[in-house]
């Protein structure tokens, strides 16, 4: 990164640099669908998931589209925290005070098999809840609609929510049917976190946009990673309009910082280690199974989600004043283990296990039997049970 910056300077994004060559070429080489081969990066989730959105619309635009607008999410998401991407997403507790900012834009139900909003049982719903979101669609307009947006795998909300494999190729066909654009957002998923190098290739699906960052800088740097198909940089070229960058967008210490980290994880295999441990800690977590308050442990490859309740087999969570999850998490720090608190209700009570795809067998002990213990406590704080 020193020697990027010492090199190369502050150079405004849209400028070829040889940083950001590097990291684009290594992306396009051993990283993309082959299809998403243009690039845009912003400092962080929220900003590139700003921009997907501008761009979906800016698309329709160019295209001669005026009328599409909406942006379509789901309930049980996140997608930021600028005016557009929390209006996209159904984060309640972010959304609180902010209502009259945010554009009334068009949900779907959540798939979230544990409490189906639909009250179906998968395999026998057929998938209807993505049925419903082709019906939320149809309902707005489509001729209304620019984008639909979704996480792959279900991140912050409800703690890796997990859909059943035919829930993203049909989305696909839906998107594709209604000329609306498929936006992945990857932020959480993507660069090896569920064991492939996007949450979207569990699926055999290529979106039409796909955001990913957080671990595309593996922390070491703010950046985040917009990437698209020739069809839509071509339209906005060809209508003289152009997706607006932010200063630090494509900063070249942070270009520098993803290459370096890209070209780690493809040295020592770490999205495939991403699946081979996550299938270790996933198994470890199996003593919770049976536990009393453990609805469900869901997820895949090192994204994993424990659900907690009341009473597991009335699904009754705990009350809202327990801030149940909390105490796991203080408990959990005491343990010497952060567990990502997530859950809004209905999925009120929840956390994520996310480590470093480098960890090891013992980090993965510590963690499970960190998360026994947490559990263990906040139970007995909660309701008092002896011991
Ligand atoms: C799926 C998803 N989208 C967007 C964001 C927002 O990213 P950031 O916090 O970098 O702005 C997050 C952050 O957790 C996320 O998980």
């Amino acid at each position: 990164m020193a020697q990027a910056i010492t090199r190369e300077g502050f150079v405004v994004p849209p400028f070829a640099t040889p940083s950001r060559l590097a990291l684009v070429e290594r992306l396009r080489a051993s990283w993309l669908p082959e299809s998403l081969r243009y690039a845009y990066f912003g400092s962080g989730g929220s900003e590139t998931m700003d921009a997907a959105i501008r761009l979906a619309r800016q698309y329709a635009a160019a295209r001669g589209e005026a009328g599409r607008w909406k942006i379509l999410g789901r309930d049980l998401s996140y997608h930021g925290t600028t005016v557009t991407t929390l209006a996209a997403g159904r984060q309640t507790k972010r959304r609180a005070q902010l209502g009259p900012l945010l554009p009334d834009w068009p949900t779907a139900p959540a798939c979230y098999c544990l409490r189906c909003p639909l009250e179906k049982t998968y395999p026998g719903c057929a998938v209807a809840c993505v049925d419903a979101l082709e019906a939320a669609l149809v309902e707005a307009g489509p001729e209304t609609v620019a984008a639909v947006v979704a996480e792959p795998i279900g991140g912050s909300t409800a703690a890796a929510l997990d859909p059943p494999d035919e829930y993203w190729p049909r989305l696909r066909e839906i998107c594709t049917r209604h000329g609306v654009l498929l936006i992945a957002d990857e932020v959480m998923t993507g660069f090896g976190r569920t064991g492939r190098n996007f949450g979207v290739d569990h699926f055999g699906v290529v979106p039409d946009i796909l955001v990913s960052g957080k671990g595309l800088g593996g922390g070491y740097a703010p950046i985040c990673g917009l990437f698209t198909h020739e069809a839509i940089v071509s339209a906005l070229a060809e209508a003289g309009d152009e997706l607006m960058f932010f200063t630090y967008g494509a900063h070249t210490g942070s270009c520098a910082a993803a290459d370096k980290v890209l070209e780690i994880m493809e040295r020592e295999s770490l999205v495939a280690r991403a699946e081979t441990m996550g299938r270790k800690l996933r198994a470890r977590l199996g003593k919770l199974e049976g536990h009393p308050h453990v609805a469900e442990i869901r997820g895949r490859g090192l994204m994993l989600g424990v659900e907690f309740v009341k009473d597991r087999d009335a699904l009754e969570p705990f009350a809202k004043e327990d801030n149940f999850t909390a105490r796991v998490v203080a408990a959990g720090i005491g343990e010497g283990v952060f567990f990502y608190p997530s859950g809004i209700d209905p999925a009120r009570d929840a956390i994520m296990l996310g480590p470093p795809l480098t960890i090891g067998d013992d980090e993965i002990e510590a963690m499970a039997s960190g998360l026994e213990r947490a559990l263990d406590s906040a139970v007995r704080y909660t309701l008092g049970a002896p011991g």
